[in-house]
């Protein structure tokens, strides 16, 4: 098993969600970039669950700590190592349950290829918990894009049957990004806020639970990103997202709906104004042939429902190849959306950033 992403910014993960700790390497980043420790901090408490009534009861506080990279605050180009201490973990809560299959979690899969050998508490290193290190690589490529002009933001587009408004996919945004950035729950439109919230309180009353959609913009991507087939924006996108576990969809632009239109709807008519070639439309989310165009990149990303719910569900224990009923008790996100906001934006960073190496020549 690796986990291992990146041909020039190279990002590893490691750990497990009961291990000593958690943690990241990056390999190849610019030396010379003062990481802002504060803004570093403030990221890591939006994927927390520290304060969120909807979220699991499992309460980390997600101190990062720097192992080696920096002089000071400022990267030296040595490979950079950081970790965070898993502090509140219950293995107990997994006892009863550990022969019996959670349905839609990685139970069987894991142990069809770790032969058993696999760590089972609290998901090891299947669990949403490898995040926390995927936001801290995220928050440092998120900073350095930001320096370069380039900025990444997300909102939680949809929950069950609550949909919040969506980003201009051709202008200016400042105003949806001012409004989303006030919000505690990531939302444009607080009042749906408001609503979503409701609805997962609900679905967790009645132990259950909920999936979504999650949008993501990128503004001020230089055209010219990106290459063709196996190494396009979107490929790569689409690779560390799918390191966001529960992530099961993506889509780029109008995505599937692209099938629905003639050329002449689809197409995205080219224009010149201050010198600069845009598109009166961006169905085709920023990317053509693999490559930015200079129009904002968007994306959607969906998400299923917590696979760990209290409803009894049909299973089958392993160890004596019988069905069996379970329940799940043990601390759970009702929705995991809210918290993979940070999640999408910070493997956007990574896999952009990467890209961005082979564009730009650095110092
Ligand atoms: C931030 C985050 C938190 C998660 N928390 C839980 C959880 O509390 N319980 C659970 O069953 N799954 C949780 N998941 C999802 C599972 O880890 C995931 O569904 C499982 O590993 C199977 O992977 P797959 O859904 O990508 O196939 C979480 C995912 C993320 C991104």
């Amino acid at each position: 098993m690796s986990s291992v992403f990146g041909k020039n910014l190279i990002v590893t993960i490691f750990g497990q969600s009961h291990s000593k700790a958690i943690g990241v390497c990056l390999d190849n980043l610019p030396a010379g970039f003062e990481i802002d420790m504060e803004d570093l901090s403030d990221f890591m408490k939006r994927r927390s669950s520290i304060n969120k009534p909807y979220s699991t009861k499992r309460k980390e506080k997600d101190q990062v700590e720097f192992l080696s990279g920096l002089v000071g605050n400022t990267t030296c180009g040595a490979p950079l190592c950081a970790i965070i201490y898993n502090n509140d973990i219950k293995p107990q809560d997994y006892e009863s349950i550990k022969n019996i299959l959670r349905p839609s979690h990685a139970d069987y899969t894991a142990q069809m290829k770790y032969k058993g050998y696999q760590d089972p508490t609290g998901g090891g290193h299947f669990s949403g918990r490898m995040t926390a290190p995927l936001c801290i690589a995220g928050a440092i490529c998120l900073q350095i894009l930001k320096s370069e002009g380039i900025k990444i933001h997300a909102h939680i587009k949809k929950i069950y049957d609550v949909e919040d408004i969506s980003f201009n996919p051709i202008g200016n945004n400042e105003d949806n990004i001012k409004k989303l950035m006030e919000n505690d729950f990531p939302v444009i439109d607080i009042n749906k806020g408001i609503l979503m919230q409701e609805q997962i309180h609900k679905a967790s009353q009645n132990l259950d639970s909920l999936g979504g959609i999650i949008e993501c913009a990128v503004y001020g991507l230089p055209a010219g990103i990106g290459d063709p087939m196996f190494d396009g924006i979107e490929n790569n996108i689409s690779k560390a997202i799918f390191a966001i576990p529960a992530v099961k969809g993506i889509e780029f632009g109008n995505g599937f709906s692209c099938a629905d239109l003639k050329g002449s709807e689809n197409n995205d008519a080219f224009y010149v104004e201050n010198n600069k070639v845009l598109t009166k439309t961006n169905n085709h989310g920023g990317i053509l042939g693999g490559i930015s165009s200079g129009m904002p990149l968007i994306f959607k990303v969906a998400l299923k429902a917590t696979p760990s719910i209290g409803i009894e569900q049909d299973s089958v224990n392993l160890s004596q190849m019988k069905n069996e009923k379970l329940r799940i008790n043990g601390r759970h996100d009702p929705c995991i959306v809210p918290r993979a906001v940070p999640c999408v934006e910070a493997a956007a960073a990574i896999a952009l950033l990467d890209m961005f190496m082979s564009f730009r020549i650095w110092r």
